[in-house]
């Protein structure tokens, strides 16, 4: 955070925790600040750093315990920067939390998120040097490196946006980085390259510019030595964002948006290897390269997002408050883009490219974990609604295997957060492979809705809780969405393009009656909470319901759950079965009901008890159930956004009931941006 207007110490205290909180999400093992230190009486410059293990709320504590710390002291114009770690280098301590420092006098210290792939390289090259290094991170090599940097400097009055920009030239991996330096009191540099970073714009006053002109080299830079030597146009007023007439502006730099929203919805998203400064109160943006975009300046966008949306009201938990908004998330999805008159769809972000995507070969679609399930959900309908041969693909799976695509492929990349490493790598793998790349996301201007061709937005609102709930039915909705409007013009398909339209439209009141059986669920949750596994079978539509129950189990309760496709029952997972082994089986009213009658049946057989997810309307099944959850029926391709509620739920009670943190899972990250 940088800020122009007076506050103390325990305000920026404040707001940067704060804003830690609301990222907490991202990863919560460590947590640090790194604000300025001196008070009245010393004139230097110093920072000072505190950083504590566990989550914020135990840096919160830390900060005033600190005797050094006067809160009231008060600041002209301060930057502050914090950040909460999921650990990738080094276990979670004080020491390898960030902000790490160029040296003991903390003369540069830096928070980054990301990976850095050759920081061995550049540690060695560093400690031939004589920089001692003290944490296991590879954040510290980027300290040093820019304290190498200034010490070598050939000019007395080099930028401290330059030195970053040398800093980066070394770098391999992902960052977003946010620098604060005692030679530079006052200014903040950040800098992003495959990580998201945006800058949030709070002011009183008229901004001078809508727009930021993006500054660049004036020569072509090969190496550091070289670019000792260029220069970058000069930095005057048109080039720079400040409040008209010299009033106070303030600046918030943060991953993502929820950290910075209650102080303003006025951000700019910064592009790969942009070097975002601020000094004297002006923020400025260069870069070496042209950007991808090729766009010469970075507007500020007003943001829909609100307060409200990120805080968990009366629910216990935001995993919690998400399952129960999907009746209002799953309509949000579809609104404006369903016409339940007409009987069609339209996909603004897509309708340019829809001939295209008519012609190509084949759909790949795309997806980590939860939005892997949302692909498997909607694979079949896929194929029914565009006539295509669709692929599913775990993004990891799809690099490891170097797997062709083609000109003529059309990939699609689901991703809630829309920064997701793997998807993100498997994104920029098909582009170079010429495919028409379409993002499914659910964050606005994050890396893949920017980086991909077209897009839909799904619309579900922020998702905080790890466990993702709300943006599977959304993102499930938005793929039929898809396959509906793909299918528009095929006379053999109405009928059944009518009933999906219809089922679409009395989900929402469905949701509400599956959301009414939360008690029966919570009382089921208490006969199994004390169990090691979790068995979860089905087939055909409910497959993903499955894969995706077993996985919300794993993810916050711990316990050992498996996904199993009831086809499979008698090549193995049957050897699981006996009569203390749960079991919960997804049998509903669809083509699949047979084959699934068989399945229960060889689980009863082996003295199974199964917990059956089912029809109202199913008696068949019940006879056989030790217990039964009793569904509303809508279209067989629907169906499993009504099934997986009911796991989402018993997750979520099972996870209470075993005394964990819903919110925060052991050892997991919501938006995992590193490979
Ligand atoms: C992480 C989260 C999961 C999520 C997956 C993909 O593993 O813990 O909940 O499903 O990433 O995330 P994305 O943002 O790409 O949907």
């Amino acid at each position: 955070m940088h800020v122009l207007v007076p506050k103390t110490r325990k305000e920026i205290f404040e707001t940067l925790i704060k804003g830690l909180q609301r990222l907490e999400y991202r990863g919560y093992d460590s947590a640090g600040v790194a604000i300025d230190g001196n008070n009245h009486e010393v004139k230097e410059r110093h920072i000072q750093l505190v950083k504590k293990k566990g989550k914020v709320k135990a840096l919160d504590e830390e900060l005033y315990k600190q005797d050094s710390m006067d809160l009231k002291v008060e600041f002209e114009t301060h930057f502050g920067i914090a950040h909460t770690r999921w650990a990738t280098h080094g276990v979670p301590n004080a020491v390898n939390s960030h902000p790490q420092r160029s040296d003991k006098d903390n003369e540069f210290v830096v928070i980054h998120n990301g990976i850095i792939t050759n920081y061995k390289d550049l540690r060695k090259f560093l400690e031939s040097k004589g920089y001692e290094f003290e944490s296991e991170t590879d954040t510290e090599t980027i300290a040093k490196l820019i304290k190498y940097v200034f010490d070598n400097r050939e000019t007395e009055d080099i930028t401290f946006s330059t030195l970053v920009e040398r800093v980066i030239q070394q770098l391999e991996g992902a960052f977003a980085l946010v620098f604060k330096s005692i030679h530079y009191p006052g200014e903040a540099v950040a800098t992003r390259r495959g990580s998201p970073l945006l800058i949030g714009v709070r002011s009183k006053y008229k901004l001078s510019t809508e727009q930021i002109p993006v500054l660049y080299r004036t020569c072509n830079i090969e190496n550091v030595k070289n670019i000792c030597k260029t220069r970058m146009k000069r930095l005057d007023s048109s080039t720079c964002l400040h409040a008209v007439g010299d009033k106070a502006v303030e600046f918030f730099f943060a991953s993502d948006a929820s950290a910075i929203i209650e102080h303003t919805n006025r951000v700019i998203f910064l592009e790969d290897d942009d070097i975002a400064a601020v000094a004297d109160g002006k923020l400025s943006i260069h870069r070496v390269k042209r950007s991808a975009s090729d766009d010469p300046s970075r507007a500020i966008q007003t943001l829909q997002m609100e307060l409200q949306q990120i805080m968990k009201g009366n629910f216990s938990a935001f995993m919690q408050k998400e399952i129960f908004e999907q009746p209002e998330s799953v309509f949000n999805t579809m609104r404006g883009r369903v016409n339940f008159e007409t009987n069609t769809v339209l996909l603004g972000g897509l309708k340019d490219h829809l001939k295209e995507i008519r012609r190509c070969r084949r759909l790949i679609v795309i997806g980590c974990g939860t939005s892997y399930h949302a692909a498997v959900a909607t694979r079949q309908v896929l194929e029914e609604l565009t006539e295509l041969p669709v692929m599913v693909e775990l993004a990891s799976d799809f690099l490891d295997r170097n797997t062709p695509v083609f000109r003529d492929d059309v990939c699609f990349f689901i991703s809630q957060s829309g920064e997701t490493a793997d998807t993100l790598l498997a994104l920029r793998y098909c582009k170079d492979r010429g495919a028409l790349t379409v993002g499914v996301t659910n964050t606005v201007g994050s890396s893949i809705s920017r980086e991909t061709d077209c897009g839909v937005h799904i619309n579900a609102g922020p998702e905080i809780g790890v466990a993702s709930t709300k943006a599977y039915t959304s993102q499930f909705i938005s793929l039929v969405m898809f396959g509906l409007m793909m299918s528009e013009d095929r006379i053999s398909l109405q009928n059944r393009r009518h009933e999906i339209i219809r089922g679409l439209k009395s989900l929402p009141e469905l949701i509400k009656e599956v959301l009414s059986l939360d008690e029966k669920i919570h009382d089921l949750a208490l006969e199994l909470y004390t169990q090691r596994s979790l068995l979860v079978m089905g087939r055909g539509y409910n497959y993903a319901t499955c894969l995706e129950g077993a996985l919300k189990i794993k993810e916050i309760t711990y316990m050992h759950s498996e996904g199993i496709l009831a086809g499979e029952l008698k090549h193995g997972p049957l050897a699981l079965i006996d009569k203390q082994m749960p079991v919960i089986m997804v049998i509903m009213k669809d083509p699949c009901f047979a084959k699934c009658q068989n399945a229960l049946q060889q689980v009863t057989a082996r003295q199974g008890r199964p917990i059956i997810l089912c029809s109202k309307d199913d008696t068949e099944s019940s006879k056989f159930a030790y217990k039964t959850i009793e569904l509303p029926h809508t279209v067989d391709c629907l169906q499993g956004i009504l099934s997986v509620i009911p796991l989402q739920l018993l997750s979520f009670h099972l996870a209470v009931l075993r005394g964990y943190d819903v919110d925060f899972p052991r050892n997991l990250a919501k938006s995992v941006t590193v490979e």
